[in-house]
């Protein structure tokens, strides 16, 4: 898309005949970026690499500059191209990289000492008489939650929070909080430093092409809406399923498991995708509107020892080669109750949707590798006998990843006499329609910059989904061991009695 073309809030059509929902947002203005933890393990996979990105695609601001603050960030450069070379989009190339080093600035230092951060200032002070900038600064915490208060409060010392000119933006990470009352707290440790406007809240899965292509399918097209709703769709199942396990990452994962790492923000954000009324723009506000409303009305349906399970892996296979349980992984005590599986039921109170089951669930060590969201309509209830019999379900299904694209399961008649109907699909594969998209991590540092916060989770939004899954997590807190699975499998038995009550089936994975 051209920036220069004539764009429309709402929805609107090109001269080229494109349509556009909404604005494309705010160009970037002149900035420096400063992460917190630049050696850390996600700005090496995910934050270096996607600057790279922007900076090959021509698309970091003039007058950009990178800070990045560590204990060990003096001489961290090798690293840094190491990360770029394995984990950025675009291939290698040495210009850009070069051009990009001199906008890199790596300042040595410990959260706690003080020193550092008036370094920070004053580094930040001569950058922008150096390149004329007003003093535009985005803080970006690649910490634990545990180190923000630290952090807010140095910034605070310093003066860097409130602006004397420019903006102040500050970018945080999940886990936002273990539970309601501690991501509650947390943001009241922001909230000190920096006012609510300024604070973008990562969910990468909202960065996801195919995740914004939800909306899209929903609101630009006709036929899906006067179906959306409990008299046609049967159920929805939403699926995030890895073939990796949590090798090295127990001093992450250890304690806070499948549910809050993943259904807590990425699934309830998709959940809240599919079921959302139609936004009356598409702006920030109008979204974060319309998701804080039906996330307001949405609950975990039980009795949860019916409604849900929690598993672990033990040991099994991944691509034919054996792979260890969780309590055999480096750093997870044997007696860990920590879930790999997680799946339960929800529920949202609205006349739209009473009565449609949501089922989410999500495992490390699964068969496969898909994240998707199948909603099942229900099959047709009139007809002969033979009509009925040979009636199908229809399934409507986003696939998020790895293969993303949107298909449609129909019934059709087999060739040849009587009426035997078979299941068929309807499919369309993003990659061979359009350019590849940029990286999740890359739109959303990109939006940052350009101060657009469409697709950054509200405070709302973030406490609504611990309220709707803490009652979930103090139940497994009081129940004994998650049932074990073998890696390489779909899961716990328990999931599959989730749905078998009920006479559905899980997809297959
Ligand atoms: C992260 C989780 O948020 O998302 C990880 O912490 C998970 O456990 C990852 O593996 C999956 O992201 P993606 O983009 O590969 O689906």
């Amino acid at each position: 898309m051209q920036q220069s073309s004539p764009l429309t809030s709402g929805f609107g059509s090109r001269a080229d005949g494109e349509i556009v929902i909404g604005e494309i947002g705010p160009v970037a203005e002149s900035s420096s970026l400063v992460i917190f933890g630049i050696t850390g393990d996600l700005a090496r996979k995910k934050l270096v690499p996607a600057i790279y990105d922007l900076a090959h695609r021509g698309q970091l601001p003039a007058g950009f500059d990178l800070v990045g603050f560590a204990r060990d960030a003096a001489n961290s450069e090798p690293v840094l191209r190491e990360s770029v070379i394995t984990h950025a989009r675009r291939p290698f190339d040495p210009e850009v990289w070069h051009t990009l080093t001199q906008r890199i600035h790596l300042i040595e230092g410990s959260f706690d000492e003080s020193p550092a951060f008036t370094r920070l200032a004053s580094l930040l002070t001569t950058l922008d008489h150096r390149r004329g900038k007003p003093g535009n600064y985005v803080f970006y915490l690649s910490v634990p939650p545990s180190a923000f208060s630290t952090v807010c409060g140095q910034l605070a010392v310093v003066g860097l929070n409130r602006p004397a000119q420019g903006w102040r933006r500050v970018v945080v990470e999940k886990p936002f909080g273990h539970d309601l009352p501690s991501s509650r707290a947390l943001e009241g440790v922001l909230a000190q430093a920096f006012p609510p406007s300024s604070v973008y809240r990562i969910d990468h899965y909202l960065g996801k092409e195919t995740v914004q292509n939800i909306l899209a399918l929903r609101f630009a097209n006709g036929m899906f809406e006067p179906l959306w709703n409990n008299r046609h769709i049967d159920h929805v199942q939403i699926t995030m399923a890895e073939n990796v396990g949590v090798t090295g990452r127990a001093g992450y994962y250890d304690g806070v498991g499948a549910a809050r790492d993943v259904i807590q923000n990425h699934l309830l954000q998709l959940l809240a995708l599919i079921a959302m009324e139609e936004p009356v723009g598409f702006d920030a506000d109008s979204i974060a509107t319309e998701k804080v409303k039906i996330l307001s009305a949405t609950e975990l349906l039980g009795p949860l020892e019916h409604t849900s399970a929690r598993g672990q892996y033990g040991p099994g296979v991944d691509s034919g080669l054996p792979v260890p349980g969780l309590t055999d992984e480096i750093g997870f005590p044997p007696d860990s109750t920590t879930e790999t599986f997680a799946a339960l039921t929800i529920g949202i109170t609205t006349r739209r949707w009473a009565g449609v089951p949501f089922y989410i669930r999500t495992g490390k060590r699964l068969a496969r590798r898909t994240t998707e969201i199948a909603v099942t309509f229900t099959p047709p209830a009139h007809g002969s006998p033979a009509a009925r019999a040979a009636a199908v379900s229809n399934v409507l299904v986003f696939r998020v990843q790895p293969d993303d694209g949107i298909e449609l399961h129909i019934g059709a008649k087999r060739p040849g006499g009587g009426m035997q109907i078979q299941p068929v699909s309807l499919g369309m594969d993003f990659r061979s329609v359009f350019d590849p998209a940029p990286e999740a991590y890359e739109r959303l540092i990109g939006d940052v910059l350009r101060g657009d916060s469409t697709l950054f989770p509200r405070r709302a939004e973030v406490e609504h989904s611990w309220r709707i899954i803490d009652p979930l997590l103090q139940h497994w807190a009081t129940a004994g061991r998650p049932d074990t699975y073998p890696a390489g499998t779909s899961g716990p038995v328990s999931a599959d009695r989730i749905l078998s009550r009920s006479g559905r089936e899980w997809r297959a994975l």
